[in-house]
């Protein structure tokens, strides 16, 4: 490898990340088991998995945020090579407020209720910016602008209950990039939304980051949005990755049955006969010691390197990387119909 290339490292670096709590009965249970992945400048990553998958805490443990009764217990999450692990709460906010901007599903855990939308965006910019009141404000109406809020020196005055979710869910937005972020966290920016404005609010959030070019984690139980928007995936099941890779190999050659399955489930969304996994996840107090998605897999039926043995993250031939025993088996299990095979 050149010397160059080693000499800049990633914006952000997660290796071997262990989340954990200890239950009432004293037992550690790893909500997180064994995360890796890389963010670079400037990229879109996509992390997909259902509902309870560790997208959220995976994320809340790079900001320093987890819950109460929650730490990491092994591995290290670098930003910019620098180890975070551990930082005091001080130098951990530094890094929040100035380096990533956040947008969490619900709008107001972001908003106060109590507070005019102009003067807690202003104040939020001040305190990381040396700017007087009336600039900060000046500031407030041009990034609202920037996110589509018409007439925003007159709007912004309102308070968070007087504008729409996909409103409110815009000034989250400006409120992210009111630093000039490296890094967006995006923890399914949309889900709470109308379905009608999920869409402009998610074009809202592109655009915002093509400005400050900075890179986005896009979070989603919904595999086609993040298609949409990212160029590589991290694919999430019970608290590990089960697939990751860019976003054309994994539609082109899905190298992980859950994949599949989720690829099946959007491709079938809008038939009379949608698919679905079958089962649920297991709760992480009771993941099989074997592969953790066995259970529910159309491929595994039982065979005991599945039940027995949890199978690494691995590159395959395709270019993903897949945590399956049986990966170069996945595309013939389970066929999907290639959109546009007729050409
Ligand atoms: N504060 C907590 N205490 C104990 N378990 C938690 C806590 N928060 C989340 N979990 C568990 O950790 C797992 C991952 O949760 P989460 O990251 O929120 O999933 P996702 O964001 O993918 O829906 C789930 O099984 C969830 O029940
Ligand atoms: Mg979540």
């Amino acid at each position: 490898m050149p010397a160059e290339m080693i000499e800049m490292p990633p914006l952000l670096e997660v290796q071997g990340l262990v989340v954990t709590t200890t239950g009432s009965d004293g037992k550690v249970v790893r909500l997180i088991d064994d995360v890796s992945f890389t963010v670079n400048d400037g990229e879109v990553v996509g992390i997909v998995g259902e509902s309870g998958s560790g997208k959220s805490l995976t994320m809340l443990a790079v900001m320093g945020l987890l819950p109460y009764g929650l730490e990491v217990a092994e591995g290290t999450i670098r930003w910019r090579g620098e180890n975070i692990v551990g930082l005091r709460e001080r130098e951990m906010r530094e890094i929040r407020g100035r380096e990533i901007g956040m947008i969490f599903q619900d709008p107001m855990t972001a908003l106060n209720p109590l507070r005019r939308i102009e003067s807690q965006l202003a104040e939020a910019i001040r305190l990381h910016q040396r700017m007087s009141r009336a600039e900060a404000k000046g500031r407030v109406h041009d990034l609202l602008g920037r996110v589509g809020v018409k007439e925003a020196a007159k709007r912004a005055h309102a308070y968070p209950h007087e504008w729409s979710g996909g409103m409110r869910q815009r000034a989250v937005i400006a409120m992210a990039m009111s630093n000039d972020p490296a890094l967006l966290i995006a923890d399914e920016p949309t889900t709470a939304l109308d379905v009608t404005v999920q869409a402009q609010v998610m074009k809202t959030l592109e655009k915002a980051r093509a400005e400050l070019s900075s890179a986005l984690i896009l979070i989603t139980h919904d595999l086609g949005l993040a298609a949409q928007n990212a160029s590589r995936m991290l694919i999430m099941y019970s608290g590990r990755i089960v697939e990751s890779g860019t976003t054309r190999d994994i539609f082109l050659s899905p190298a992980h049955p859950y994949t599949q399955g989720l690829l099946k489930s959007q491709l079938t969304a809008r038939d009379d006969r949608a698919y679905a996994i079958p089962g649920n996840p297991p709760s992480p107090r009771l993941r099989p010691s074997g592969c953790a998605f066995a259970p529910r897999c159309e491929l595994s039926r039982g065979r005991s390197i599945c039940v027995d043995v949890r199978p690494a993250l691995e590159l395959r031939p395709h270019g993903s990387r897949s945590a399956c025993h049986f990966a170069e088996e996945v595309g013939i299990a389970v066929p999907v119909e290639p959109v546009g095979s007729e050409a």
